[in-house]
């Protein structure tokens, strides 16, 4: 039972939404922050310090929607290479995070995951994560799924191991490999794929963001920073979504 009031069709009506057309998976590259912040005079980490706050508006926004799924894209495996200082600024701030949204994730009836290599997080996220992912299992809301340390490229490799162990012990023949397979060795294995990917700070690019699972994703990019993207940004994007034809790959429906 979900906990958060979702919108009523009237509510959704009045902003020009219909039920039947909300995605069922948004997944969102927040981009941004650091623009943001340098665009103020400010130290980039205020960005990303500011960024919490539209997660928390967004997540709790796509909830009284009634979305399925929501994955946020926090942390790439390419983001490595960024100063030391950064980085442990944004491992706490997750931590932070984790913490602190515990008790509105349970409040909102959310369910809890995340996706990516847990190698190379500090002890306390994932401790925190586990926490939340376990006392949060029960709950039948919307999916919360934050990518942390995520590669695309990486996730796939991983299950093409994944894969090449089940063939080298005779459980799986290589010439039945089906696209399953595949997908239910990837992290997001159960998951929907996202009907929609939203992209802040106006780059047109995915950054080696769930690579296999949008291949028929509608992309929404917007000029504006994360830290300053809010429910009406999110409700533009779901308008322009509702308008599109998807054909995955057929006629005009
Ligand atoms: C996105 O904001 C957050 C992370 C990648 C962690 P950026 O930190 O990439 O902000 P810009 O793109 O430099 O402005
Ligand atoms: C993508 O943003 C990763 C996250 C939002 C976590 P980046 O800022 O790392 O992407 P590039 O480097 O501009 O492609
Ligand atoms: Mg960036």
């Amino acid at each position: 039972m979900s906990l958060v009031a979702q919108y009523s069709n009237d509510a959704l009506q009045a902003e020009g939404l219909m039920r039947d057309k909300l995605p069922r998976h948004v997944a969102v590259i927040m981009d941004g922050n650091g623009r943001w912040a340098q665009q103020r005079g400010l130290p980039r980490i205020e960005g990303h310090r500011r960024g919490v706050k539209s997660v928390r508006v967004i997540v709790e926004e796509c909830a009284r929607l009634g979305l399925g799924q929501l994955t946020l894209y926090c942390l790439s495996s390419e983001n490595w290479k960024r100063p030391p200082n950064e980085l442990n600024f944004l491992m706490s701030l997750l931590e932070q995070y984790v913490i602190e949204e515990r008790s509105e994730i349970m409040r909102q009836g959310l369910t809890f995951a995340m996706i990516g290599r847990r190698d190379g997080l500090s002890p306390g996220v994932l401790r925190e994560v586990q926490k939340t992912i376990d006392c949060s299992r029960e709950n039948r809301g919307m999916q919360l799924c934050l990518a942390v340390n995520y590669g695309g490229r990486a996730e796939i490799a991983d299950a093409v191991r994944a894969l090449a162990a089940d063939v080298a012990a005779g459980r799986l023949n290589p010439a039945a490999i089906t696209e399953d397979d595949i997908s239910s060795r990837l992290y997001t294995a159960g998951m929907p794929d996202p009907d929609l990917l939203i992209r802040t700070a106006g780059e047109m690019r995915v950054s080696n963001f769930l690579l296999w699972q949008i291949s028929y994703a509608e992309i929404w990019v917007t000029d504006k920073c994360w830290p300053e993207f809010r429910r009406p940004d999110l409700v533009a994007a779901l308008r322009d979504y509702a308008s599109r034809d998807r054909r995955f790959g057929g006629l005009k429906g």
